[in-house]
């Protein structure tokens, strides 16, 4: 890697006063993009990332959390749309990843907004205590069932549980038959969306967006029967 960059642009540190947001095909970014294509690391497609942007504008997250950290692309983006003091917590299984995330949140200048969680998120989830207002799963996707009784708890009444790859090249949603391979995968997929569907807390909406993301809105008591 070379030297430092600042992705912020700034120098303006945490407090968001006049924090630049990192752009895909700008900067640190842009070269992270390339790592990753260079050494098969999967991050967030392009389109993925402007809806995160987008969505983040809306949600306006104090505190995020991110499940998939790889080397710390979607992060550093989604640090972009933190309200001011705003903090990122990201959890990556794999030792390898979490040196390249942490060196890259160095270089932008963010060790003190995302915080990368060494360990994997099957332990790790179990003990958070504090609530996000937004959380972005993006790990290995059998899991997702296994991280969602978690996520849900961690998740803020009124929070977003954005869930990435959920239809899996368009397998998840075709009625065409499934190669044996690929078939737990999917028959997994398909009940995770169809819990999240199904939860009287959730509003949910899949978009076939990248390879796929569910949005899961969490009703406030004050929602539960409208
Ligand atoms: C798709 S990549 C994440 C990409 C990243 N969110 C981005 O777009 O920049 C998935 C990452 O999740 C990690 N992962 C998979 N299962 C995990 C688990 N159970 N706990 C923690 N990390 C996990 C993998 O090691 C991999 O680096």
């Amino acid at each position: 890697m070379t030297e430092p960059v600042n992705a912020n642009g700034s120098g303006c540190g945490t407090d968001g006063c006049s924090r630049k947001r990192p752009r895909p095909d700008e900067g640190l970014l842009n070269e992270m993009e390339q790592y990753a294509a260079q050494h098969y690391v999967p991050i967030i497609k392009r389109d993925t990332a402007e809806l995160l942007i987008v969505l983040g504008r809306l949600v306006k997250p104090v505190r995020i959390l991110e499940v998939g950290t790889a080397i710390g692309y979607s992060a550093i983006l989604l640090s972009g749309i933190l309200a001011p003091g705003g903090r990122i917590d990201t959890i990556e299984r794999d030792e390898d990843m979490v040196s390249i995330a942490r060196e890259y949140i160095r270089r932008a200048g963010l060790t003190d907004t995302i915080a990368v969680i060494a360990g994997d998120a099957s332990e790790v989830l179990a003990c958070l205590d504090k609530t996000y207002d937004m959380i972005f799963l993006d790990a290995a996707k059998g899991q997702y069932p296994v991280f969602l009784p978690e996520c849900l708890r961690l998740l803020r009444s009124g929070g977003l549980l954005i869930s990435d790859n959920v239809l899996f090249m368009g397998m998840v949603d075709s009625g065409e038959p499934v190669g044996r391979k690929k078939r737990t995968i999917v028959n997994n997929m398909r009940t995770y969306l169809e819990t999240l569907r199904s939860d009287p807390l959730l509003d949910t909406s899949i978009l076939p967006v990248g390879d796929g993301v569910a949005l899961s809105y969490k009703r406030m008591e004050t929602e539960m029967n409208r």
